[in-house]
């Protein structure tokens, strides 16, 4: 049943009066770009004058950048429309699958649509593809577009929808063959703009959270009603955020000072991609008379998710974005100063309701120094998976696939390289059949190439699937703000060490959530992140699914023991994790055929590690000081002051990934063998001849005017490299 009140607030939306306007333009047009503000209803609605009206559409896909995304869309329509979510409405996101026979309308993430694309190119069962928030540009929205332009060739009747912001229009018009594009004018009120008067972009990367705080403070003291949506970068900043301001709030009002001319009460939330945020629908009420609501998001707030009644936007002009890193041929996130396009649509977001006020906390000449639009991910991301797909679907050169906007040779060639050297392709770039068998995982190529090997060669695919589900899931451990609580979550870790490092660690965590129940009190007791935890119990039946669907057998290297000996001395001991009733060889061997790659190897004389890869930089480790130095991360099993092992003992260490602090930290590390890797090592000899060299990098990196760059480790790093090369 249709709920008479939910039907009202969908003829309340911008977009209603345009409905009939919209169906026309689809039956006329197979090709159509959509554009209008957000929040006017385009993801909710058109979705539904088509299955409304289109009775002989059998299924319309709607992709969307951001699982959250999906699933909270998918709910709310399905809600509009009455029926129960998974039957005509459902949603599709990697693991989790809610739709059935019966759905027509599937909300899906644009990476699911392109693995359904690997496998059925003409997306026979789809009538309709509607590619939504295409502006927001990620690599899979991007390789997407390449793809249906091939699919639309094969199959003219195919309805193709692009829907965006605002912004950039003409690029996907002309793209899709100059197709006709639609807009539908949103309420926009006038956002009165201010400017900080001098703070620079540069040099506010460690004060933004506490300026912002600040600025929210004023707003409460000196301006009429009305919310605020404050504009941070990530989960941590917004936590301390909302902190800090419910602190001294509490202060102002002890402290007696003139508080709050118009408001007295305020509402703090945090608003960040994961579901416990997204669904406190409290984040979408008005809050109760004489209560200021404030906001605290990431740049999902930008576009993405609307919430009502904000006339305050404070802009800290930082967002946390993906972005490649040459020096580990990783992406990594970083904090980054935003584009003009982002500051004028966060701006925008105060002009909804009524006119509203944005507070920029950088000054007008940092804000004319910023790009004019965001950089789309495919020109700042490694490509691996990506470049894999295309391989596997046939697209053999890749540097000259139809991109709206071609990613940078450099990175393509890099992607290649990769793949090489996890031998999923040949030199000759063709996939081989390991590289075939790597598809079958909707996974990080590296993960995949490590499951294969273990059961293929080093008969542990029963743990390596436990591993390979923990990185796949969110960080497990928790780690409090409070400093007491600190020493606890240390204590409650070290438990779980294993001498050889994280990734047995990681296999520890799982068995021991296993044994003790899945149970989430365990966890809370040991400040583990139970919803990591129960993700990765979840990626693992789904992996070892496909694993058997596809011939590859899960063995274990479970040793026969007389376990209840030694069950007992290892609970005499304090270290009961600390060796486990896994040999670790295979385990750690079938990770590095794949994390060779990652090889690290400790500096002779300090305490710090090079990334060991190249023939190049092998021969200059212990000479040339230019070299990263790589630390081990605190919350590692390896890390010195956690006293599992002593430093002397790592010469070669194997990582997940780098991040960046005030200095480059290996997460998830574990201790392998030279002799191990010594075979695949040369491989990177036989890497065929790369397009671009150093010193075409270096020309190029020199010839930005970036003010951040000191700042920022990424492209330090680039110079670095640069420098080495030259
Ligand atoms: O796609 P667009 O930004 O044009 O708008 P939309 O996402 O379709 O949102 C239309 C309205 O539905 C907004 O006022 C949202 O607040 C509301 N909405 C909601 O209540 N719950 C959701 N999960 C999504 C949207
Ligand atoms: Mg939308």
């Amino acid at each position: 049943m249709v709920d008479p009140k939910i039907q009202k607030q969908r003829e309340l939306l911008p977009i209603f009066p345009y409905r009939q306007q919209i169906i026309d333009a689809i039956k006329k047009k197979n090709l159509l770009v959509i554009t209008g503000e957000t929040g006017s209803g385009k993801t909710t609605q058109i979705p539904q004058y088509i299955l409304e009206n289109f009775p002989e559409c059998r299924l319309i896909g709607v992709t969307q950048p951001r699982r959250i995304a999906a699933m909270t869309v998918a709910k709310r329509v399905s809600e509009e429309h009455g029926t129960r979510l998974g039957n005509e409405i459902g949603y599709s996101i990697r693991f989790d699958d809610c739709t059935s026979t019966k759905t027509r309308l599937r909300y899906m993430t644009d990476g699911v649509l392109l693995r359904e694309a690997t496998t059925d190119p003409k997306l026979s069962n789809y009538d309709v593809i509607i590619v939504d928030e295409a502006h927001e540009r990620t690599v899979e929205t991007d390789v997407l577009f390449g793809l249906l332009k091939q699919t639309y060739r094969m199959r003219p009747e195919l309805k193709i929808l692009v829907m965006s912001a605002t912004l950039n229009v003409e690029k996907f018009s002309d793209f899709f063959n100059k197709c006709p594009t639609m807009d539908i004018p949103g309420r926009m009120y006038h956002v009165e703009i201010n400017h900080h008067r001098d703070a620079k972009i540069s040099s506010l990367k460690s004060t933004y959270i506490e300026r912002a705080v600040d600025t929210a403070l004023f707003i409460h003291q000196e301006e009429p009603p009305g919310d605020v949506l404050v504009f941070l970068t990530g989960q941590n900043d917004i936590e301390r955020a909302c902190r800090d301001l419910e602190r001294e709030a509490r202060h102002l009002r002890r402290s007696d000072i003139r508080y709050g001319k118009h408001v007295k009460a305020m509402v703090v939330y945090p608003l960040y991609a994961s579901l416990e945020t997204m669904e406190q629908r409290a984040i979408f009420d008005e809050p109760p008379e004489g209560t200021r609501k404030f906001v605290f998001a990431t740049n999902i707030a930008q576009t993405s998710v609307t919430i009502p009644g904000i006339k305050y936007v404070i802009d800290s002009g930082f967002v946390k974005q993906k972005s490649y890193d040459p020096n580990t041929g990783m992406d990594a996130l970083l904090v980054v100063p935003i584009s003009q396009a982002a500051a004028t649509q966060r701006a925008g977001r105060a002009g909804r309701t009524a006119p509203g006020k944005a507070y920029r906390l950088y000054c007008r000449e940092s804000y004319e120094q910023m790009d004019e639009e965001t950089i789309p991910e495919i020109q700042r991301s490694s490509l691996l998976g990506t470049v894999l797909s295309l391989k596997k679907m046939g697209i053999q050169d890749i540097i000259n696939f139809e991109f709206i906007d071609p990613p940078d040779p450099l990175l393509v060639t890099n992607a290649l390289r990769q793949l090489f050297l996890l031998e999923a392709i040949d030199a000759s770039g063709r996939l081989t059949s390991l590289g075939d068998l790597m598809t079958i995982f909707p996974l990080n190529p590296f993960l995949s190439r490590v499951l294969i090997s273990s059961a293929k060669e080093f008969n542990c695919s029963r743990e390596i699937v436990i591993i390979v589900s923990m990185l796949s899931a969110e960080e497990v451990f928790h780690s409090p703000k409070n400093e007491e609580k600190q020493m606890i979550a240390e204590e409650a870790r070290k438990q779980f060490y294993h001498s050889s490092g994280d990734h047995m660690t990681l296999l520890n965590i799982f068995e021991a959530y296993r044994d003790c129940g899945h149970d989430i009190d365990w966890c809370r007791e040991r400040y583990l992140n139970h919803r990591a935890l129960s993700i990765a119990k979840n990626v693992r039946e789904q992996i070892q699914d496909i694993m058997e669907k596809n011939g590859l057998p899960i063995i274990s290297c479970r040793r026969n023991e007389n376990s209840n000996d030694e069950e007992r001395t290892r609970k005499k001991r304090k270290t009961y994790y600390r060796e486990t009733k896994y040999d670790p060889e295979p385990i750690l061997q079938s990770l590095a055929t794949a994390y060779y790659i990652h090889l690290s190897k400790r500096h002779p004389h300090r305490p710090v590690f090079y990334h060991y890869a190249s023939g190049a930089a092998s021969e200059s480790v212990d000479s040339n000081s230019s070299l990263l130095a790589l630390h081990i991360s605190p919350t590692s099993a390896l890390y010195p002051e956690n006293k599992v092992v002593k430093i002397e003992s790592l010469d070669w260490l194997i990582y997940h990934a780098i991040v960046y602090t005030n200095k480059a930290l290996m997460k998830t590390v574990s201790k392998i063998r030279y002799n191990w890797v010594e075979e695949k090592m040369s491989l990177f000899k036989q890497l065929p001849k790369t397009r671009l060299d150093g010193s075409e990098v270096a020309n190029k990196e020199s010839g930005q005017n970036d003010d951040m760059s000191e700042n920022d480790p990424v492209k330090k790093n680039r110079r670095i490299e640069a420098i080495a090369a030259a």
